[in-house]
This record gives C-alpha cells, sequence and structure tokens, in this order.
C-alpha cells in the first residue's frame, strides 16, 4: 500500500487562515453572513434560491443544469425561484400547512428541485424518497412520518399502497398524459396556471425542514429530522471545504433521496450561489466522464464505489477526456481506499477528499481540506467548531491511537434534532453528553481520523445504509424462507454486499430457481441495493437464547474468524 502523504494546497483557506478560524469559534460568526441574522425572519429555501433570485447581479446565472439521458435544460436562479413559487401556491391551494410532511418519491429532474424548495416555502417538512425503493419501503416511510401529501410520477404510483395510507390525503401526480383528477392533483396543469409571486413562510431556526430515512441495526427505517438551522453548516462547509468559489460549477452525484443528496446536492451549492449540476440516468464511467467534460465541473463530490469502478474502467478510458477544469474530487459514505486516492494523484493528477458524517449528523463533520495533507487512508480532521474524539463505551475519552467509538460532542447546527415519533432511540445516541456514531475509528497523534469499521450490524454496500432487520423480515414472508439472518459481506467494488443465510420451510427444495426467486422478492419488495446478492441455505440460524439473531457469529462464519464468545448462544 502506498501511504505517501499528499501535499497541502491552497483553498478558500491557506493553513494559517484556517488555524485562525478554529480558534475560539463561534458558530454565531457564520450567522452574521445571513441578512436574517437582523430581521430574525428565515427560510433556507429563501437563502438558497430567492435570494440570489432578487440579487440583479446573480438572478440570470445558471442555478441548475440538468442532464438527463432524454432531457437537457439549465435553469436561472430567478426561474427556479419562479418555479418553486408557482408549485407553493398549487401546495397552499391544497392546504398544505406549515409542519406538515409532504413526500417526494420521483427521479431528479427539475420539478423535484422546485417541489422541494416549495415544501420549504410553505413551512411544511420535506421527505424524499428514492426513486429505486419499492413497495414496501416506501409504505414504511409514509406511515412512520404519517405524510399528507405525496408528490410523485405515474409511473411510480404502482409503488404507493394510496389506499391504505390513512394520513395521506392527496397525491399529486408529475407528469404529462391522462390523470384522473378525480383522485390525483395535475402538476403539470396546476402549475402552469399557478401565479409566479407566492409570500414565503418566514419559520424558525429550529423550525422542520427535511426528513430522512435511515437504517439501523433493528426495527424499521428510522425517520432523521432536520430544521432550518442545518443550513449554517451546509453553507459554512460549502464554503471550507468543497471550497465553492463564485465561478465554480459543482457536482453531487447522490440521489436526493439520501442525505448528501439535499445537504450538498442542494443546500451547499445554492446557499453559496453557485452552479449545480443535476445529473439524471443510470450510472456508466463514461457517462459521467462525459457529464465531468462537457459541463467543465471544477468540483465533483461523490462515492467510494464509484471512483473504484472508474480505476477498474482504467487509465486509457480517462485520457478521452479532458478534465482540465477539474480542482479537487471529494468522497464520502464509505471507506475510502488510500489505492484510490493514489491512483487519482497519479492518473488525473488530482487530490481526492474525503469526508465523513451520516444522516443524523445533517453535514460534514470529519474532512480534509484544500489546505490540508491528504493522508490516504485516513477520514482527515474536524472542522471548526466541531469536537471528534474517540471514547469508551461510557462516553470517556481515549487517548491517540486507541481504537474506539467516533464520538462528536452534542450540539453542532446541522444535528438531527429528533428520530420522528421515536424520543428514546433519539436519546440513545447520546452519551455523557456525546453523540455516538457507531462506527469505531482511531485519532492519530496529528488529530487525524482513521475508520475502523461499524460496531453495529448496519451494512453499508455500494456507500447505502442497509438495516439487515428490514431484509431480514422480507426475506421471511415468502414462503419457502423459515427463518432468516442478513450480514454485509466484504467486496472489493462495493465495500460490502449482503449476503442471507435462509432455512427453509418443510417441501422446498433447494434449487437455484428457488434462490433467485427469493432473490427478487426483496427486490421488488424493498429495492435493488437491499436484496441478497448471495443466499445461502443453511439447516439452522444461530440465536441467542432470547431470539436474537446472532449475525456476528454469521460473519464469523462467512469469514473463517474465530467465533469468540458463543455462551449465549440458544442450545
Ligand atoms: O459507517 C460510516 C459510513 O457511512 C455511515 C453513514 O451512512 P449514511 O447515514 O447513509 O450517510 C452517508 C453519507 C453522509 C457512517 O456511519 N461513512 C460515511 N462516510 C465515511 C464512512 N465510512 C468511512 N469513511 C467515510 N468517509
Amino acid at each position: 500500500m502506498d501511504m505517501t502523504k499528499i501535499p497541502a494546497r491552497q483553498g478558500v483557506y491557506n493553513v494559517e487562515s484556517y488555524e485562525k478560524v478554529r480558534e475560539g469559534f463561534d458558530w454565531n460568526e457564520i450567522k452574521k453572513e445571513f441578512s436574517w441574522y437582523e430581521t430574525g425572519k428565515i427560510n433556507a429555501a429563501y437563502e438558497a434560491i430567492d435570494k440570489h433570485a432578487k440579487n440583479p447581479m446573480m438572478k440570470d446565472k445558471t442555478a441548475l443544469i440538468y442532464s438527463a439521458p432524454d432531457r437537457e435544460e439549465s435553469i436561472t436562479f430567478e426561474q427556479l425561484s419562479k418555479r418553486s413559487n408557482q408549485v407553493a401556491n398549487v401546495l397552499k391551494k391544497y392546504n398544505v400547512a406549515k409542519g406538515d410532511r409532504v413526500f417526494l418519491f420521483m427521479p431528479r429532474s427539475p420539478e423535484f428541485y422546485a417541489s422541494f424548495f416549495a415544501i420549504l416555502k410553505i413551512g411544511a417538512i420535506a421527505g424524499p424518497l428514492f426513486e429505486a425503493f419499492m413497495e414496501q419501503a416506501v409504505r414504511d416511510r409514509l406511515e412512520d412520518s404519517e405524510a399528507t401529501m405525496l408528490i410523485t410520477t405515474p409511473g411510480l404510483l404502482e409503488r404507493v399502497p394510496v389506499d391504505e395510507l390513512p394520513a395521506l390525503k392527496q397525491v399529486v401526480l408529475v407528469g404529462d398524459g391522462e390523470i384522473d383528477t378525480e383522485r390525483y392533483i395535475h402538476f403539470n396543469k396546476e402549475v402552469a396556471d399557478a401565479s409566479e409571486s407566492f409570500d414565503i413562510e418566514w419559520v424558525d431556526l429550529e423550525d422542520g425542514m427535511l426528513i430522512h430515512y435511515t437504517s439501523g441495526s433493528t426495527g424499521k427505517p428510522k425517520g432523521v429530522y432536520h430544521v432550518h438551522n442545518a443550513m449554517i453548516q451546509h453553507y459554512a462547509t460549502g464554503k471550507w471545504v468543497i471550497d465553492l468559489k463564485e465561478d465554480d460549477v459543482y457536482w453531487c452525484t447522490a440521489d436526493p433521496g439520501w442525505v448528501t443528496g439535499t445537504s450538498y446536492g442542494i443546500f451547499a451549492p445554492w446557499l453559496n450561489g453557485v452552479t449545480n449540476v443535476i445529473r439524471g440516468g443510470r450510472f456508466t464511467p463514461e457517462s459521467w466522464y462525459e457529464t465531468l467534460e462537457k459541463n467543465k465541473v471544477t468540483v465533483w463530490y461523490t462515492a467510494p464505489t464509484a471512483l473504484r469502478k472508474f480505476v477498474s474502467a482504467g487509465e486509457e478510458l480517462v485520457k478521452q477526456y479532458d478534465f482540465s477544469h477539474l480542482r479537487h474530487i471529494m468522497s464520502v459514505g464509505e471507506p475510502l481506499n488510500p489505492e484510490v486516492i493514489t491512483w487519482a494523484q497519479r492518473v488525473l493528477n488530482l487530490r481526492i477528499h474525503d469526508t465523513w458524517w451520516m444522516t443524523e449528523t445533517g453535514a460534514m463533520l470529519i474532512v480534509n481540506l484544500p489546505c490540508m495533507e491528504v493522508r490516504p487512508g485516513s477520514m482527515g480532521k474536524p472542522i471548526p467548531g466541531i469536537e471528534a474524539a474517540i471514547v469508551d463505551n461510557e462516553g470517556n475519552e481515549l487517548p491517540p491511537n486507541q481504537m474506539g467509538n467516533l464520538a462528536i460532542r452534542k450540539g453542532w447546527p446541522s444535528m438531527m434534532r429528533a428520530i420522528w415519533n421515536n424520543p428514546g432511540k433519539y436519546e440513545s445516541y447520546f452519551i455523557n453528553g456525546w453523540y455516538v456514531s457507531g462506527d469505531s475509528a482511531y485519532m492519530d497523534e496529528d488529530g487525524y481520523f482513521w475508520f475502523q469499521g461499524r460496531l453495529d450490524d448496519v451494512i453499508n454496500t455500494s456507500g447505502e445504509r442497509v438495516g439487515p432487520f428490514e431484509v431480514e423480515s422480507k426475506l421471511i414472508e415468502h414462503e419457502a424462507v423459515g427463518e432468516a439472518g442478513v450480514i454485509g459481506k466484504p467486496d472489493p467494488e462495493r465495500g460490502e454486499i449482503i449476503k442471507a443465510f435462509i432455512t427453509l420451510n418443510p417441501g422446498y427444495e433447494a434449487t437455484d430457481e428457488l434462490l433467485e426467486d427469493i432473490r427478487l422478492f426483496v427486490k421488488k419488495g424493498l429495492s435493488a441495493h437491499a436484496a441478497p446478492r448471495e443466499i445461502e441455505i443453511t439447516e439452522s440460524i444461530p440465536k441467542t437464547r432470547s431470539g436474537k439473531i446472532m449475525r456476528r457469529l454469521l460473519k464469523s462464519w462467512e469469514l473463517g474468524l474465530p467465533t469468540g464468545d458463543t455462551s449465549t448462544l440458544e442450545e
């Protein structure tokens, strides 16, 4: 492994000015950069879009470059402001009010972004859902959030059990063609007729803005609740870490159904008034390289899985494109292999800046800044205003180079404010004033943090978090499956793949067809990324005496590791 350190460069900050920012840092200083610091009236949609639309120097600047296989469009800040006003007027007409949950289930499109801001402009709470979710995944989230309105497309409607969701009063359909207007709200028609001006709902910094569902090791997905205050950190990290400057063309590859796609696919670039590239369609190295080249992308935020695919696609492919405008690449979601960093350095002559954070943290916490030396394999150091540490299970700080729980001192601007409907779960994240992440890591003598792994059973496959419980629950709904235990199995490209151990009910034979049928059953019920890539049939699933599946034991078996303490194993 090449562990050569990669030297620092000048960013928005150089090392000295950055150290000054860190010293005695106070988030209130950042707040002063916003107009509402004096008026007290805020709304993140105003700060991200309308403020620029009102500025004669900014209104005609391209906010969004949308590029999908079947559609290309450039939209200015003024246009995005007006379009979101139109949608907001439609929502208002249908009585959406402050605090209501309005969910979005549709592909990335200009309509998605206009609707997202419309929800915020009303003071309602947006719940974007990953477009690849299937019925069970959609149902769980709409049920738990008690969303009153869903904005979706006619094509995705069949995955929404509309009649079985008592709280869901209205469904808006985005698209052309026949729409049953007795039952559904016709987005295109209503929006076309709506006024382009709207009186925005001014809210409090602590008012709700967004819910992202994420998976833990037990139970259904949890609704991570964020408030408008989060924008302070989105804005600041956009400047410090992404290093955004006025003329940048920025591209974040994440889907807005995941937190990276909102915090850094929406807020960070637009709060900083930067041109934002949004790309729909499937991933191929060629089409993504094309997107970088064609739009002259200057800063790119993506994930290790994609970067590993570029490495596999080879150096010859790179030579066919011009990346001279690209300043640096950023990465999040899973461990970034040192080999990928050194590859990018050698082949692209670009630094990759790893960043660490979570759905619950709302924004970046541990990062590599341009003015920092990159130590391949390390996630970097905490941003100003963030105190990170390695703690033991009681919340006591551990010395450098000792492995433990990666923890953050409670109380940063973008921290989740609740787990929706689940105060007990929320409290369980905090020990002794620390937010405990569930990741294990250590810190070296120079304050760089090094990721080791998850401490719970949460699976990270291609940077997407999957809860084993959800997959197990789906598996046992299949008529042939008796019991199921699900683990993450290390994989060179995807980080981890999902492996399921199952027992078969009497009368079923272990054939390839049956295993494929079971796999498809999970894929059609939950989503493609949650479907097990490997299924193994066993005689029984190891459980504790109280009936908990011992996934750790399954994992040890799979990896041929010592099984450790099995004293709680059922007979
Ligand atoms: O295990 C860590 C991993 O992803 C988890 C958070 O997943 P999620 O909430 O889906 O958010 C992903 C994008 C913000 C973390 O607990 N993770 C995230 N970033 C890194 C990482 N693992 C290693 N290195 C990272 N840079």
